[in-house]
Order: C-alpha cells, then sequence, then structure tokens
C-alpha cells in the first residue's frame, strides 16, 4: 500500500519519523531506525561545539508520560558531519531532518551554514527545548520577534534547504509564534517540543527524581494538548506542519494527521513498543486506511479543521 507523503518536495515512504534527540545519536542508529520502518529520521539537535548535557538521572518514565532533562549533550557539528555523512552515503537510506540548536542568533548561523554544508534533506530548528533555560534564557520559541530572527539568519544561509522550525508548545499563543515564523521564511512548524518544565518526586526521599530536578514531559499524556497546538498551527498558517507529542499507535498518527499534521514524529514511543514502533504503526495504519477506503493519506491531512 503506497502511504508516501511529498512534504517540501521530499518524498517520505510513510508518515512516521523518528523525532529529535532519540536513538538519532550516530550513522549506524538512524540506518537501524529506517530498517524499523520509519519513513524518516531526524538528528538529535547538533551544537556548533561539543555541548554537554546534565547529569545523570535525566530521564524516567511511567505508562503514561516521561520527563527527560538531558541536556541536549552532543559532539559538536563536525562530529555530526562523520555520523550524518554516515547516515547520507547508504543507499537504502529515508530522508534525513538535520536538527541544529544554539544559545545565539551568531551560533545560530554557523552550526546552519555547516549543517547545510553536510547536506540533510531538510533542516529542522530547534529553538525549543524547556531543559536548557537555566544555560540559556528562556527558548527563542517564545517570543514571536525573536523565534522570526532566528528564523530569517537560518533562512539565509541554508542554500536550497527547506527549513523548518519547531515550536515549543509553553507558550501563551502558539499560533501567534507559528506565523511570525512563517512571515520570517519558514518553509514548514513542527510541534510540540515537550511541555513544561515538569518536575517529580520520590516520595520515598523527597527529593526530585532527575539531577537537573525538572525537566520536559512527553509521552501519551501531552497528546491531546499536543494535537491541539498542531491544530493551532495548521489554522493559521499554510506552510506544513509536522506534528508529535505522545503518539503510540497508528491511531495516534491519524490523529495528528486529521489535525493539520503532514507527517508525524515518534520519540518516546521507542520506549513504549521498542525499535520496531515505526512497523508497527505503519501497519495500523495501514489497516485503518483500508477499512476506511482513504485511497491517498494526503486526503486526510487536516480533516478535522
Ligand atoms: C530523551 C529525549 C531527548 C530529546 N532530545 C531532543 C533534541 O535533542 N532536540 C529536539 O528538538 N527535541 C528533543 N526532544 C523532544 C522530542 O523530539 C519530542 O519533541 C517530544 O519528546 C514529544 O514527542 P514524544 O511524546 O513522541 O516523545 C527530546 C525528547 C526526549 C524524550
Amino acid at each position: 500500500m503506497n502511504l508516501s507523503i511529498d512534504f517540501l518536495g521530499v518524498t517520505f515512504p510513510n508518515p512516521t519519523v523518528l523525532a529529535s534527540g532519540i536513538l538519532g545519536v550516530t550513522g549506524d542508529s538512524l540506518k537501524n531506525v529506517v530498517r524499523n520502518g520509519a519513513g524518516g529520521v531526524t538528528s538529535k539537535s547538533v551544537w556548533l561545539e561539543r555541548h554537554e548535557g546534565h547529569k545523570n538521572p535525566t530521564m524516567m518514565g511511567t505508562e503514561s508520560f516521561y520527563i527527560n532533562a538531558v541536556g541536549l549533550p552532543d559532539g559538536g557539528i563536525e562530529k555530526a558531519r562523520e555520523e550524518l555523512g554516515k547516515y547520507l552515503d547508504w543507499e537504502d537510506r529515508a530522508p534525513l531532518i538535520g536538527n541544529i540548536v544554539a544559545g545565539s542568533i551568531a551560533d545560530f548561523k554557523s552550526v546552519a551554514e555547516k549543517m547545510a554544508e553536510i547536506g540533510p534533506d531538510i533542516i529542522e530548528v530547534n529553538i525549543s527545548c524547556p531543559n536548557v533555560e537555566h544555560e540559556f534564557g528562556k527558548p527563542f520559541a517564545c517570543v514571536a520577534a525573536d523565534a522570526a530572527e532566528v528564523t530569517k539568519i537560518v533562512k539565509n544561509v541554508s542554500k536550497n534547504i527547506p527549513v523548518i522550525v519547531k515550536l515549543s508548545p509553553n507558550v501563551e499563543d502558539i499560533a501567534a509564534i507559528a506565523v511570525a515564523c512563517e512571515k520570517a521564511g519558514a518553509d514548514g512548524l513542527v510541534a510540540c517540543n515537550t511541555f513544561g518544565p515538569g518536575i517529580v518526586i520520590d516520595i520515598d526521599t523527597a527529593e526530585p527524581v532527575l539531577a537537573n530536578k525538572v525537566g520536559g514531559v512527553s509521552g501519551p499524556g501531552i497528546k491531546p494538548l499536543a494535537v491541539k497546538k498542531v491544530m493551532d498551527i495548521a489554522s493559521a498558517v499554510k506552510i506544513p506542519v509536522i506534528g508529535m507529542g505522545g503518539v503510540v499507535t497508528g491511531r495516534d498518527v491519524i490523529e495528528f494527521m486529521m489535525a493539520g499534521a503532514s507527517l508525524v514524529g515518534i520519540g518516546v514511543g521507542v520506549y513504549y513498543r521498542g525499535a520496531s514502533v515505526f512497523e508497527k504503526i505503519t501497519e495500523e495504519i495501514e489497516d485503518w486506511v483500508s477499512e476506511n477506503g482513504v485511497k491517498n493519506l494526503s486526503e486526510i491531512i487536516g480533516k478535522a479543521l
């Protein structure tokens, strides 16, 4: 069955995409995700220079949510050049979204220039991580003018590679930020990054579970909130959206698509259903599509708007 989606001129064989920060560290791990059925992969966020993450424990999960404060650890863009290069040389590869992050406008420009040299199919700009606030202050995604400035600078140096901007759900009016990015030249948008920050307390010690104390929340419990954010964005802009937040089943993917997402990211779904989550979800989408007589998956994009 053909589940392919054209997104900004790039063909994804199915709408499932590995979300940034989960398994997307090395060339080999990216290949493994594609072997497990992902329609596309996103690299973890890449900094200009090496960046230390937070101390352990950085993550914990329950059946309804995950909380993490990994703190975006990374070896820097030169290390990414090696690893993403290995993936890009692989003939069976699926589309690659290269995710970049920075703490200043100047660094966003430099890391975007270098990411464009590496040559992913799409560049994703992470302006929305809630657990590095103590290092960099409020994310750029929290102020429309800042989000627009980052978008503009990355677009200027990204050559012909489409640029998508990953938004924070932790704002009063996500549609206003989305419109600001669209006006600044974004080719597409991604929502959501994690919610929060939140905190989990170990009641045996009365201490926070994470070493960083607070972290970003993802997983099934955030799904209705994330779907609403995607709807708000898709109703306000003309550019396409990648939706994510708590996806674990094929029905979740369909729901995000009906809310206006063209592609759907899967992050902690990997912890709930294993690395083969992409294959399982794709089979569930196929079943739903044939039961409902859908001829082309793009028919359902925005159907609930
Ligand atoms: C452990 C972990 C690490 C993450 N690292 C990144 C990252 O490097 N860059 C980024 O843009 N988002 C990062 N995220 C956010 C995810 O890409 C995704 O937006 C979020 O987890 C919601 O989707 P989910 O509920 O399917 O996990 C991370 C999430 C988790 C759980």
